[in-house]
């Protein structure tokens, strides 16, 4: 399964990046202005900065609703790098975008996935990724991963390739949940992966494996 880093702070991404668990990265309108990335020029020379860091997929999302806007959007965001993946919601005039991407050769993700419904229609308009939102499932006091377990089931019954990429993951927990799942990608902020490094027994193990190496050299 594939990591990628769900953020637009470089200082994140480097920090992921350099652990080595780091696959891509996916962004979101949100995120950006969190980083008070505004205009046009500032948001490109951000992506690019975003797709140099890492070697693999960015997902770099329209803010268009209609087809022509996310067509040229799409057009302008994927001139910016090879790894760069355009995002498009998942509404009527986004699909008719992924299918127009996919028929130009633009890898897409296809963001804003809430049941297994609309992650067919993502794979039958050619979308490289479909995210659905597993937090904000949980949110509303559903089970989130039961849809990726559903979208994965579809998939592997009809053969589609486009890949699951478990988005909207808040712990570490999520990760492992949505592993087993099937899902193809998780995509969190640098918070979730730190909890996978934490086990009590282990900071417990290490100290007492160091006092024993003292005392046998004291
Ligand atoms: C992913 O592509 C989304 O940008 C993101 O995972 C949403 O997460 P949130 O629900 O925590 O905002």
């Amino acid at each position: 399964m594939k990591f990628f880093i769900d953020t637009a702070s470089l200082a994140d991404i480097q920090e992921a990046y350099d652990l080595g668990i780091i696959d891509g990265v996916t962004t979101n309108p949100s995120l950006m202005a969190k980083e008070s990335i505004s205009g046009d020029d500032a948001v490109i020379a951000h992506y690019a900065k975003i797709a140099d860091i890492v070697d693999g997929d960015v997902s770099a999302e329209v803010i268009s609703t209609d087809f022509e806007g996310m067509k040229a959007e799409a057009e302008k965001l994927a001139e910016i790098a090879p790894n760069i993946v355009v995002k498009i919601p998942m509404i009527r005039e986004g699909v008719k975008a992924l299918s127009w991407c996919y028929r130009n050769g633009i890898r897409t993700n296809c963001t804003l996935v809430f049941s297994a419904a609309q992650a067919m229609l993502a794979a039958k308009a050619g979308a490289t990724y479909v995210s659905p939102f597993i937090g904000r499932i949980d949110d509303i006091n559903w089970n989130g991963m039961d849809l990726i377990a559903e979208i994965a089931e579809v998939y592997a019954v009809q053969g589609f390739e486009t890949e699951i990429l478990a988005a909207s993951i808040r712990n570490s927990r999520h990760i492992v949940e949505a592993a087993k799942a099937g899902a193809d990608v998780v995509t969190c902020p640098l918070s979730s992966y730190e909890g996978l490094f934490k086990h009590p027994l282990t900071d417990i193990g290490l100290e007492k494996f160091l006092a024993d190496h003292k005392k046998a050299n004291s």
